[in-house]
């Protein structure tokens, strides 16, 4: 005799098991992506606001101390904010074909490759066009590991490309390559939250000199945008390191990009 009717409902229980248990390991995700992305949001408002209100706004070569303002907005928008939101792509956007969202990734991180050129370009130039006499380059710690990050990211990228558009890659080798994408994409983005802080910080003292001890309103706002730094770095590590959180691996995902 068939026993059609209790294996229909075994597969039923099997697939609602299946969906529970994958809904029950993606708890919290949403919550703890829209408090990221308001942080973001903020941050970005109050570089900009700081910029604006505090540092007389932006010019380009004309004015290199204007130009300088460009630097840190620009860094916080592309290095931060787009960054962490092209490394989340595969966990925010399930259910786009993984092809797409390797184009999208890749895209996304060569514009933040343009906005980073132009931000590193404002500080260079507001080093060697300063009056009456130039102001020497890279002897700050946060220069340092600003250029690191920098370098990091555009091996990164280069590496990236090669292993997951290049089609003629073979599978294990992009399999092994991965969990290093991963570590080192990780280290990118604590380099350039780490760089954002130690520029802050070091921007703070030149500026304020000895008004920051006295509480003054830029001070407050730029600790607080230092707060916001660590807090959208924090939630964002957590969310790409939670194997919870991962994208599952669906059928169409091993064509190659070329098909
Ligand atoms: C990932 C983000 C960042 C990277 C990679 C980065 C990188 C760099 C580099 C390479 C320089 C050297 C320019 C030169 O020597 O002429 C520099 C200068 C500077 N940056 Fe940043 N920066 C970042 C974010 C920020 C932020 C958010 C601020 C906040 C105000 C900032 C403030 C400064 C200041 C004051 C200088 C001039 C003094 C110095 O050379 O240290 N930076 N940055």
């Amino acid at each position: 005799m068939s026993n059609y009717p209790y294996e229909y409902a075994r597969c039923l229980d099997m697939d609602q098991i299946e969906e529970s248990s994958q809904a029950r390991s993606l708890e919290g995700f949403t919550p703890l992506l829209s408090l990221l992305e308001a942080c973001g949001a903020l941050l970005m408002i109050l570089v900009a606001v700081w910029t604006i209100c505090y540092r007389n706004g932006f010019s380009w070569k004309s004015n290199p101390q204007l130009e300088f303002n460009w630097h840190p907005l620009l860094m916080t928008i592309g290095l931060v904010f787009l960054y962490a939101n092209a490394m989340l792509i595969y966990r925010t956007q399930r259910n786009v074909r993984k092809r797409r969202l390797k184009l999208i990734h890749a895209g996304m991180m060569l514009f933040i490759v343009l906005l980073t050129v132009i931000a590193l370009v404002a500080a260079f130039d507001s080093h060697n066009l300063a009056t009456p006499s130039p102001i020497p380059n890279m002897y700050t710690l946060h220069s340092w590991v600003g250029l690191t990050t920098v370098i990091l990211f555009c091996c990164q990228w280069v590496a990236g490309c090669v292993s997951f558009l290049f089609p003629g890659l073979q599978s294990p080798l992009r399999a092994s390559y991965m969990p290093i994408h991963v570590y080192f994409g990780v280290a990118a983005f604590i380099g350039a939250i780490t760089s954002c802080l130690l520029g802050l910080n070091e921007k703070a003292i030149f500026t304020l000199k000895e008004k920051y001890q006295t509480f003054v309103g830029e001070g407050i706002l730029m600790n607080c945008i230092g707060l916001l730094f660590v807090s959208f770095g924090g939630l964002t590590v957590y969310l790409i390191t939670q194997e919870r959180y991962r994208r599952l691996p669906r059928p169409e995902d091993d064509v190659l990009l070329s098909r």
